[in-house]
């Protein structure tokens, strides 16, 4: 058996991630902040909810101990909870950069700490996900909130790697490029941003959700055990087009 937990299991990329890993066999922990969102999903595939806000220190514990409670194990983590939001900086508040801080970067250390110490104790390895975005590497305009701290989480997840090789926990980032979901709706609804955003991507369209949790499912695999410290972009060429 696999037990995998979800952080933003409830809507997006989580849960396209939750039906991914749902099909392969994968006995889910659907953790989100909007409960009636992981309910559904969780109903959907036939895991299990938990309603957590992942800024809160503390959280991460909260959701391996679902996992632990209900499967009696942990095999693997992806956290997709994440949040944007832009503003031009120098307008941008302290507030609202620390808010997305807390999501992105706090909540994925939180989510992926607790997990390490339970795969420590089980002594078999782990797989641990976190999703950063083209934007770990890239900037668009009003997102010094957004894209540096999908910046520090590459560093996270670099630093988590080199830490946690020794116990064969492989920590790794999934990057999105410009993805249909509801984060980016506002964006692609907008003819003129989505043409700008369309321009600089070769293949000229957002990814699929589906399309991100094929990444996903493949580093939370048994079969990565020696890939660690990896950046994969699921971004259309975004990168490569420089
Ligand atoms: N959509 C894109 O274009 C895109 C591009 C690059 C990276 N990403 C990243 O992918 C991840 C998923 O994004 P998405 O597009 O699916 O977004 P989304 O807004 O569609 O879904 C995010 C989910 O996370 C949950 N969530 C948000 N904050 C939370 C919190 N504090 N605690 C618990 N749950 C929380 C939301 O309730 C929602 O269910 C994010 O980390 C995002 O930054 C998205």
């Amino acid at each position: 058996m696999t037990v995998t937990v979800i952080t933003g299991g409830g809507a997006g990329i989580g849960a396209s991630v939750a039906r991914r890993l749902a099909a392969r066999g994968d006995s889910l922990v659907i953790a989100d902040r909007d409960p009636s969102a992981a309910n559904a999903v969780a109903d959907e595939v036939g895991g299990v909810a938990v309603a957590v806000d992942v800024a809160v220190p503390g959280s991460g514990r909260i959701v391996v101990d679902a996992a632990l409670q209900t499967y009696g194990r942990l095999d693997a983590v992806v956290a997709c909870a994440g949040i944007e939001r832009g503003a031009p900086a120098a307008q941008i508040s302290r507030e609202t950069f620390e808010q997305v801080y807390a999501v992105n970067v706090h909540g994925s250390f939180d989510v992926a700490q607790a997990a390490f110490r339970v795969f420590e104790r089980q002594g078999e390895g782990g797989r641990i996900v976190l999703i950063g975005s083209a934007n770990s590497m890239v900037a668009l305009p009003g997102q010094s909130a957004y894209a540096s701290s999908k910046g520090a989480v590459l560093m996270l997840a670099r630093s988590l790697a080199v830490d946690w090789a020794h116990a064969g926990v492989t920590v790794n980032v999934v990057a999105p490029g410009v993805t249909d979901t509801a984060m980016s709706s506002q964006s692609l609804s907008d003819p003129t941003k989505r043409a700008s955003l369309m321009s600089k991507i070769p293949m000229g369209r957002p990814a699929r959700p589906e399309e991100i949790a094929e990444a996903v499912e493949f580093l939370s695999s048994e079969r990565t055990s020696y890939i660690t410290g990896a950046y994969l972009p699921v971004d259309g060429g975004w990168l490569a087009a420089g």
